[in-house]
């Protein structure tokens, strides 16, 4: 979703804007614009629809602008189309304050309303206009910006991060957060703000997050951060333990395959830290094993991936607990009058730690008394500082929209929860318990295996990609890894996919099968493999062309029925998604490809949600 960056120092902003910017274009956006300010040249604001490189040649990549001091965004309209005009940076009537915003302001018709009647002219249809607009009004009448600022933030609802820029402030620019991150970067003689460290790594990785309210007021020496009352705020610095290359390709044409090629040691970063002596440690958790033991129920909620990783967990806990456990998308829990209270555990799961439906439900579901655990991949996210507790997962930076190692690693973590939680409640036969961690030990050597033979997923895409309706089907685990794979090969190909547990589609989708329809049937789940098996001969029997997955141990089997095979190696039932939705992430990989779709950043898609 949309990014900023900032950069005060010596050198020209420009050329370090662009790059910012390049690096936050994983996020999804539809236009880009850098606003950059000098003594001689002034405010300057170029912006563009489109992609960055519009932007970039607008600008002569960033030579045409003159300064060192300067913001930058890409937009993800929400409010007004996506145009040059409503891009960001927005500025005041008299062009002296330029202004770039992530998040949305809520009361900004009424804002607007009124500052039309004082007569000042608005240029786009954005929600962000009215807060350089009101700033300048406010500028004027008190002749101070940071008093204007703080009467801005009294008047305006919502979420927002801000870079605010001011020709009369030539050495300092101001940010502002509430409930859209933002973070503070110190370099050397120079500083910056980011919407994610991703755009500023290459400069420094000291870094401090921004709290809701703060105003920083940023300086090449130095940056001034103070609350919501004007007080000044001592930060906590922190540094980023991953390089540059960690955000870059580093040989692979898409970060998506990059990303699923990582998995593997994503996973063991993951898990590895938390072995020890064969059983699940996690040292980072305060509960402490009687209040899991009074753990009546848990709740899980997140959006999109985050959730199928959600609906894996429900199988999985509840078959290693004994325990209800309910998956609900975030978006619906935060309407839906949840039944949680203090004797429920509501795990939150966010790769960015931002997404703001789920932030909504963890909220509420705090006010209500439930503990909070999360699962998170960016630390010191808001999701993640607002937890009770909080699990990382290690995947690293994570740039593809299409997730893939965070989906991994979240997996994983939360499968380790689960066993945390069985030993202490005792729920698993010591002997399983064993063999689980034999093969959570064994889990990343089993996905290079995977990952070893991608020819035949290939070879599959090559003849499957123009296909324009597919059916996942599954039982169990198996229905709930579909819904990744389903989502995956939508959102990244444009292909209309659906999943269905197997079961269901007599009760209607069948009637969708006919003579060529793809099916994807998943039938990683040993218990049920018989039952999948006839789902196959019933849509078989309808004319649909069969992709089937399973582990080694019923390949042979399958392949009686079906012709196209693919397989993932034998391992506990609970990590069968783990291995299984390897196999679907590189035939979306491919399928893609084939159709000539822009796979790191799908169309309308943005990586971190953090609109309603
Ligand atoms: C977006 C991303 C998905 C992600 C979802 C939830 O839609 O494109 O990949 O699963 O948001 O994001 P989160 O950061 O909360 O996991």
């Amino acid at each position: 979703m949309c990014g900023i960056v900032g950069y005060v120092g010596s050198a020209q902003a420009g050329p370090i804007l662009l790059d910012g910017l390049e690096r936050l274009e994983y996020r999804g956006y539809d236009s880009a614009g850098i606003a950059v300010l000098s003594p001689e040249k002034g405010l300057q604001v170029k912006k563009a629809k489109g992609r960055l490189k519009v932007l970039s040649a607008l600008v002569d990549e960033g030579r045409a602008v003159e300064g060192t001091i300067g913001i930058g965004h890409t937009r993800w309209a929400t409010h007004g189309q996506p145009n040059d005009v409503n891009s960001h940076p927005h500025l005041s009537q008299d062009s002296r304050i330029a202004v770039v915003h992530n998040g949305i302001i809520e009361n900004y018709v009424e804002i607007k309303e009124y500052l039309i009647g004082k007569g000042i002219r608005f240029r786009s249809e954005t929600d962000t206009e009215v807060v350089a607009q009101l700033l300048a009004y406010h500028y004027r009448k008190t002749g101070d910006l940071m008093t204007a600022v703080y009467r801005v933030l009294h008047r305006i609802e919502g979420a927002y991060a801000l870079g605010i820029l001011c020709a009369d402030m030539p050495d300092a620019f101001i940010a502002v957060r509430k409930d859209a991150p933002l973070l503070l970067g110190y370099g050397q003689g120079c500083s910056f703000i980011a919407s994610d460290v991703t755009a500023i790594i290459k400069h420094t990785r000291e870094v401090s997050y921004m709290e809701d309210g703060e105003v920083a007021v940023v300086k090449a020496d130095g940056i001034q951060v103070y609350d919501a009352l004007g007080q000044p705020v001592e930060k906590e610095r922190c540094t980023i333990d991953w390089d540059v290359s960690a955000a870059e390709k580093g040989g692979y044409a898409h970060f998506m395959f990059k990303e699923i090629m990582e998995q593997p040691e994503a996973v063991r970063k993951t898990v590895h830290p938390r072995l020890k002596d064969r059983r699940v440690v996690f040292d980072e958790l305060k509960v402490t094993p009687d209040e899991i033991r009074g753990l009546q129920r848990i709740v899980i909620v997140a959006c999109g991936s985050s959730y199928h990783v959600g609906m894996v967990g429900k199988y999985n806990l509840e078959r290693l607990l004994r325990r209800p456990v309910e998956t609900m998308l975030a978006s619906e829990f935060r309407y839906c009058d949840p039944l949680v209270d203090e004797h429920t555990l509501v795990i939150v799961i966010s790769q960015s730690g931002e997404t703001l439906d789920t932030m909504a439900a963890l909220r509420q579901a705090r006010s209500l008394g439930a503990r909070i655990l999360s699962i998170v991949n960016v630390v010191g996210s808001s999701i993640a500082r607002e937890s009770d507790e909080v699990l990382y997962t290690w995947a690293g930076p994570e740039i593809a929209v299409a997730t893939t190692k965070a989906y991994s690693t979240q997996l994983v973590l939360l499968d380790m929860l689960g066993l945390y939680f069985a030993d202490i409640l005792g729920s698993v036969k010591p002997e399983e318990y064993e063999s689980i961690i034999e093969e959570l030990q064994a889990l990343p050597a089993k996905m290079e295996e995977v990952l070893e033979n991608t020819e035949k997923i290939k070879y599959l895409a090559s003849v499957c990609f123009n296909h324009n309706s597919i059916f996942f089907i599954g039982r169990n685990l198996d229905y709930a890894l579909g819904l990744e794979g389903s989502l995956k090969l939508k959102e990244i190909s444009y292909i209309h996919c659906e999943a269905y547990a197997a079961g269901e589609l007599k009760h209607g989708t069948i009637s969708l099968i006919e003579d060529g329809t793809l099916v994807v049937a998943l039938c990683t789940y040993a218990p049920l493999f018989d039952k999948s098996l006839s789902n196959i001969v019933e849509v078989k029997a309808r004319g649909a062309d069969v992709v089937a997955l399973t582990d080694d141990s019923h390949a042979e089997e399958l392949r009686k029925t079906v012709g196209n095979v693919l397989t993932i190696p034998d391992t506990h039932t609970i990590f069968k998604p783990s291995l299984g939705v390897i196999p679907l992430q590189i035939f979306s990989y491919y399928m893609a490809l084939q159709r000539g779709c822009d796979i790191d950043k799908p169309r309308n898609l943005a990586k971190s949600v953090t609109v309603e």
